[in-house]
């Protein structure tokens, strides 16, 4: 290797092996070979482990696995340019040139490969078809056609999926979108994986003449329909609305971008989708309980498809030119650099997402994946595929639950770093099994389509009572385990699961052992004046019964370096709080525990309080008179101690008068709402949201929340509780003030002013500058 041209950093250790600073792995990497193709973020494990970014020298690029530098990349589109994401990754033959003169081809800039100043305001001009509002009368299109592929296999028995629906329904889809008149579509096909080869492939020099064959003739067909659609630009689609935006922009929608984005607009919107689609459908039958899951409760599928996009999505890596000496995780990457920024191996990276191999399509953060990349090239038509993944998931699972993978496949894949789908996809079935033949009204049957990124806040599992035990007067404790006794999800001291009760639902911190994965306990007091949650509980659920329960979810956490807790619970308020003493005694922490209750027959669990908390306990009963004086409680303020209550609102506010003198941050209390986040569009004003990552201003409106105007804007943000408890819809916050309405931030968090709840917060003047 010629050292001076090398852009490793040979003061590094050398390989003790080969003697060379590049590793053994890294000399290994072969993204064009088998192991890869197989499962692009399997074959970079090694990397994800130990090498996270490292220098190829077959390839010349640097590759980055790791979730948190994947992202950075991402986010700074300046001294990362995404201006390679569209070249040939294998140097083209001589002859392949002349080959692609011929047809004059000249593929330019489009978007995803356009740097600042001139991509934003491009992408600004052309988002609006692709915003929710616009996308959703493309359903009915799409439930038509996908409709019309599986009425064409349905009795047959056996289909490859990629051949006789995946492939060809995007591909309709995306030409209805792009407003483009359905061509042929087996051409269309060949000059699609064509462009594929030809910008990530490694094609021999035969192939590279055939595929430069391909893109020509694909190069001007794109000319031609561009030059159709200008002789009459009025029709539907994001084209015609592209050259109807020339004529106001001539300067922004050049006729080089619209040739170019012509053609890189079919790949774009076409086989990342068809593949994604295949990826998923292959993923949920390999993985047949959540298959199942999907049949049963078609609720699940918008989580799903994001999970599918999240463990196999089509978009394996994507490419980024370094425009200036840099490090990526702390490594340095000199300018003129190129990355593999390889976002599918970011997907499965454990420091990110909990437990990342496994299919779980309750997963709070699938929608954290970057499959779409992220930041200002974040992928503009990420919708409308989530709008077909979910569309074709819903019609196979409840047209063909009993759809299996054919046994033996072997899957193959078009070599090349970054589109990646199975070429086929065998299943089989029984069609006299078909739920349709017994039962026609399940062709009738749909699911809403949910446009957006989807919310975890409707996902349910169904659980069993196990038992039902008093645990006082008026109170029963309820064990809840999976129907096949499968594991339930981990959840930590504090958290709380949401159950579904008739017509209402409701939330209950759990109590038990934290180490059970298999049950989860809760205790209920009949409220009289229950509107059905609690009556519900004690008159209906009994052993054998089924329950409907969401979560858990945690918005009340225990610190760990809290060096004393003073817990304090009033009656049935002693459920969280059981949880956390339980846990800091058997951490051997310093503790009290002050039990309030009108007297002992009513106050819940006490049995098991006495028996595991006897010297920390101070039992407070109204009936006794030894009521608990919080004032003398917290008469004086204790570095390091922290203070958890939970109970009625009485005591909590008492607490908080009492407290009121201790640092910021010494009560934690549990909120299971917030007055307040109903917005009144009367007393707000509106005002404008600018994202740095994103390059976008959002205007908000007085009747919208700041989560509402950046999803019709197209940004993603996570969201859970929408009402200010959980936290998950935070973002950073670089200028302007807030209106702070959340219970999640302290006092202290707050005034610094740097984070902010999306979900209810405001803006306190104009304007916000938000890291997103
Ligand atoms: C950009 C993936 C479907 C249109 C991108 C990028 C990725 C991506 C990785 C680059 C993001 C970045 O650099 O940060 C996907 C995947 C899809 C999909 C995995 C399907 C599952 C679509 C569809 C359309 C579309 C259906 C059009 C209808 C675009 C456009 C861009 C883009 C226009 C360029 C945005 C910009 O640079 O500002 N997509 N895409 N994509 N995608 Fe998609
Ligand atoms: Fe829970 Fe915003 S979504 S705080």
């Amino acid at each position: 290797m010629n050292t001076e041209s090398c852009p490793v950093d040979h003061t590094r250790p050398a390989d003790p092996v080969t003697g060379c600073p590049v590793s053994a792995n890294a000399a290994a990497f072969d993204p064009f070979g088998d192991v890869y193709q197989a499962d692009p973020p399997e074959a970079v494990r090694w990397s994800r482990d130990g090498e996270p970014v490292f220098y190829s020298p077959s390839l010349g690029y640097w590759v980055v696995t790791r979730y948190d530098d994947v992202k950075a990349i991402f986010r700074d589109n300046i001294t990362f340019s995404p201006s390679i994401a569209l070249e040939k990754i294998t140097p083209v033959s001589d002859e392949a040139i002349a080959t692609l003169e011929r047809y004059d081809y000249a593929m330019n800039r489009t978007l995803v490969n356009e740097d600042e100043p001139e991509h934003m305001p491009r992408r600004r001009v052309l988002m609006d078809p692709f915003t929710p509002d616009r996308l959703a009368h493309h359903e009915p299109m799409v439930r038509r056609l996908t409709r019309e592929y599986v009425d064409r296999f349905v009795d047959a028995g056996k289909a490859d999926l990629v051949d006789e629906m995946l492939w060809e329904v995007p591909l309709t889809v995306a030409l209805h979108f792009l407003g483009v008149p359905e061509e042929d579509m087996a051409t269309l096909r060949k000059y699609s994986i064509a462009h594929t080869v030809n910008t990530w492939g490694r094609p021999s020099p035969e192939e590279q003449l055939t595929v430069a064959e391909n893109v020509g003739r694909f190069w001007q067909f794109a000319g031609t329909v561009v030059e159709k659609l200008r002789r009459d630009p009025s029709g539907d689609g994001w084209m015609p609305y592209s050259i109807r935006k020339q004529q106001e922009y001539p300067d922004i929608i050049t006729d080089s971008y619209l040739h170019s984005m012509m053609m890189a607009g079919i790949v774009a919107a076409h086989e990342t989708t068809a593949n994604a689609a295949a990826n998923a459908i292959k993923l949920l039958l390999e993985n047949r309980t959540v298959w199942e899951e999907l049949c049963a409760d078609p609720g699940l599928i918008p989580n799903a498809a994001e999970e599918c996009l999240r463990h196999s999505g089509s978009v394996a890596a994507w490419r980024r030119l370094v425009t200036a000496d840099t490090t990526v995780g702390g490594v340095p990457v000199p300018a003129g650099s190129k990355l593999l920024i390889v976002n599918s191996s970011a997907n499965r990276d454990e420091r990110h997402f909990e437990d990342p191999d496994t299919v779980d399509v309750r997963r709070d953060n699938a929608t954290e994946h970057l499959t779409f990349g992220y930041g200002s090239h974040q992928c503009m038509g990420k919708n409308l595929a989530r709008m077909e993944l979910q569309v074709f998931l819903e019609e196979l699972t409840r047209r063909l639950p009993h759809l299996g993978l054919v046994p033996g496949q072997r899957f193959t894949y078009v070599p090349n770093t970054s589109f990646r789908g199975p070429e086929h996809l065998w299943v089989q079935w029984d069609p006299a099994a078909n739920p349709e033949r017994s039962d026609p009204a399940v062709l009738e049957t749909r699911q809403p389509v949910r446009i957006g990124e989807p919310t975890t806040r409707s996902l349910s599992r169904t659980l069993t009572v196990e038992r039902v035990d008093p645990a006082a007067r008026d109170v029963a404790e309820i064990t809840l385990a999976a129907p096949d006794g499968a594991p339930l999800p981990s959840w930590s001291p504090g958290a709380h699961i949401e159950l579904e009760l008739g017509e209402v639902s409701r939330q209950y911190s759990l109590c038990g052992d934290p180490g059970d994965r298999g049950r989860y306990r809760i205790a209920v007091l009949r409220d009289p004046d229950s509107r059905g949650g609690s009556r519900y509980v004690h008159d209906r659920l009994c052993p054998g019964t089924t329950v409907a329960v969401r979560g858990p979810r945690n918005h009340f956490r225990l610190d760990t370096d809290t060096r004393h807790h003073v817990f304090v619970a009033g009656g049935i308020g002693i459920t969280p709080i059981l949880a956390m003493a339980d846990a800091v005694r058997a951490a051997g922490g310093s503790y009290e525990l002050h039990y309030c209750g009108r007297s002992a027959d009513t106050m819940a669990l006490l049995d098991r309080v006495r028996r595991d908390h006897g010297p920390r306990l101070h039992e407070h009963s109204s009936d006794a008179g030894t009521r608990l004086d919080v004032a003398a409680l917290l008469a004086e303020p204790v570095d390091g101690t922290r203070i958890y209550a939970c109970g009625p609102q009485r005591l909590l506010s008492a607490l908080d008068t009492a407290s009121a003198h201790w640092p910021e941050d010494a009560l934690r209390v549990e909120h299971f709402t917030t007055a307040g986040h109903e917005l009144d569009p009367a007393a707000e004003h509106a005002f404008d949201v600018t994202l740095a990552d994103s390059g976008l201003t959002v205007r908000v409106a007085p009747d919208q929340t700041v989560l509402a105007a950046l999803r019709a804007a197209n940004i993603d943000v996570p969201s859970d509780c929408e009402e200010g408890l959980c936290g998950t819809c935070e973002a950073a916050v670089l200028d302007g003030e807030v209106d702070h309405r959340d219970v999640v931030l302290t006092r202290a968090e707050r005034s610094a002013g740097t984070r902010m709840m999306t979900c209810c917060s405001r803006a306190c003047g104009d304007a916000l500058t938000l890291g997103l």
